[in-house]
């Protein structure tokens, strides 16, 4: 039987991760109308050449661990029951509201590596996300019952993942020639 779950990024998956990166540099590059174009903005910038050394693999995971009380990243990892991993997806659960240049960026957010789409595992990721964002209120003693996603109107699968998810549509933002993003509150 298959496991899947959530991790700390850790140097053990280095090889599965950087083949899921490739993948989802490639399939940026394949789609001329990216409707998920902020989401996947860090992972489009890796220089994928320079990760393949090891010190190098190292000190990223070190920089994406470092701010970890205010922006907490896990990968999603597939085990079979030959003890084999692979690297699915990542999650990033924010403490604080974000915005890069244009969008807001909510509490999660989520990528499933583009080979492994379609099979379930972007409503897994958000499921296993938000079981972590209550342990982190918990345990943080923080007065939050519940957090707040985005995407855009045209990212079908994200929209459906977050309803999904028990989702409750609660704003539609106008961002001009980027088109429209949604903003959903999410019970924890
Ligand atoms: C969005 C994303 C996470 C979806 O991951 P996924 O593993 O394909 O999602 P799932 O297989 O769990 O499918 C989720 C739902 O979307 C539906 N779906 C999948 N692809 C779809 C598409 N192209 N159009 C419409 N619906 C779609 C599925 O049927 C499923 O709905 P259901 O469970 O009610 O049947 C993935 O495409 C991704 O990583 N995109 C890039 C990053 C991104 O957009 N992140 C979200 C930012 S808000």
């Amino acid at each position: 039987m298959q496991k899947s779950f959530l991790v700390e990024p850790a140097f053990k998956y280095k090889k599965s991760f950087l083949k899921a990166m490739a993948e989802v540099q490639s399939d940026s590059q394949n789609n001329s109308f990216d409707s998920t174009a902020s989401a996947t903005m860090f992972e489009k910038k890796l220089n994928l050449h320079d990760l393949n050394d090891d010190s190098v693999f190292k000190s990223f995971l070190k920089k994406i661990k470092a701010k970890a009380n205010l922006k907490k990243t896990f990968w999603l990892i597939n085990k079979k029951e030959s003890g084999e991993e692979t690297f699915i997806g990542r999650v990033r659960i924010r403490q604080a509201l974000d915005k890069d240049e244009k969008f807001i960026l909510g509490h999660i957010g989520y990528l499933i590596r583009p080979s492994m789409r379609g099979l379930g595992y972007g409503n897994l990721i958000l499921r296993l996300a938000l079981k972590k964002a209550k342990k982190i209120v918990t345990d943080l003693n923080i007065n939050q019952d519940q957090v707040l996603l985005a995407c855009k109107a045209t990212n079908l699968a994200s929209k459906k993942i977050i309803l999904n998810n028990g989702g409750v549509l609660s704003k539609e933002i106008d961002l001009g020639k980027s088109g429209r993003e949604l903003l959903f509150w999410i019970k924890l």
